[in-house]
């Protein structure tokens, strides 16, 4: 008997928010596979990766969500993750081709990253294809017409999940950090700024390219506000551009 050909897994980077920018490959794929998967709350079935995406995908195309419970147990995140992976491997061995979405690129800070592992782990033979999305910072530092870096320059990404700690760890400071998931911890990432006395030029770019979308020059105001997940800050040295 001939064993039926199993489908390709696509994970799709749909950018950060304004649906012109998502790559056309992107918008090809999302045109033609089978199932289109994303990660959802456990209290609602809202995606704002599928909405961003939703004039890429037909209507017919199957959408089905992911939902992941907003807990600190990682043995219950891990089985969620473990149990979704099983969900989209199904779908691949039924031979339906199917793409996982999610904002920005799809590997830089992403939950596709895990759902990529835990297929890899489980069905090692699938095949499966990343297709690289537009990031946030990318999207912000454009939207600041403001180069990263340039020559020798380094650029750091940092996760600011956990404050300023990131940042302050590392003695050599790059001429340019951007730090994502800038929200909860927001007053020691700009205290962790501060401290190193070289970023000139610090901006919290929220919400970058959605209607909500706000550039915030003056960061220390930030921390007084109520925090917004979609904030993320660039910090350039003087000698920066
Ligand atoms: C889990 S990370 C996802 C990063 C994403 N994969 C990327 O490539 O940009 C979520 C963080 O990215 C940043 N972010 C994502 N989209 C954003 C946007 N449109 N505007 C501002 N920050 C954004 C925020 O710092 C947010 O807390």
């Amino acid at each position: 008997m001939i064993k039926p050909k199993t489908g390709t897994l696509y994970g799709i980077g749909i950018g950060p928010g304004d649906p012109d920018l998502i790559t056309i490959k992107a918008s090809k794929i999302l045109n033609k596979v089978d199932v289109v998967f994303a990660a959802a709350s456990t209290k609602n079935s809202y995606s704002l990766a599928v909405k961003i995406a939703k004039l890429h995908i037909p209507e017919t195309t199957l959408i089905k969500m992911l939902s992941f419970p907003m807990t600190k147990d990682i043995n219950e995140t891990e089985k969620a993750w473990e149990n979704h992976a099983l969900t989209i491997i199904k779908e691949l061995e039924f031979g339906k081709d199917v793409a996982f979405v999610t904002l920005g690129d799809c590997l830089t800070y992403s939950t596709y990253g895990y759902i990529l592992k835990n297929i890899r782990k489980i069905a090692p033979n699938l095949d499966i294809k990343s297709i690289p999305g537009i990031t946030s910072y990318q999207a912000a530092a454009s939207r600041l017409n403001m180069p990263l870096v340039e020559g020798e320059e380094t650029l750091m990404v940092v996760s600011g999940a956990k404050g300023g700690q990131n940042l302050r760890q590392f003695s050599a400071k790059p001429e340019c950090a951007v730090f994502l998931k800038a929200y909860k911890n927001i007053g020691d990432i700009i205290s962790a700024l501060n401290e190193t006395g070289v970023y000139e030029s610090c901006v919290g770019v929220l919400n970058c390219g959605k209607p909500e979308d706000e550039i915030v020059m003056a960061i220390n105001e930030l921390g007084k506000r109520k925090p917004d997940y979609w904030t993320l800050i660039i910090a350039k040295q003087k000698n920066g551009s």
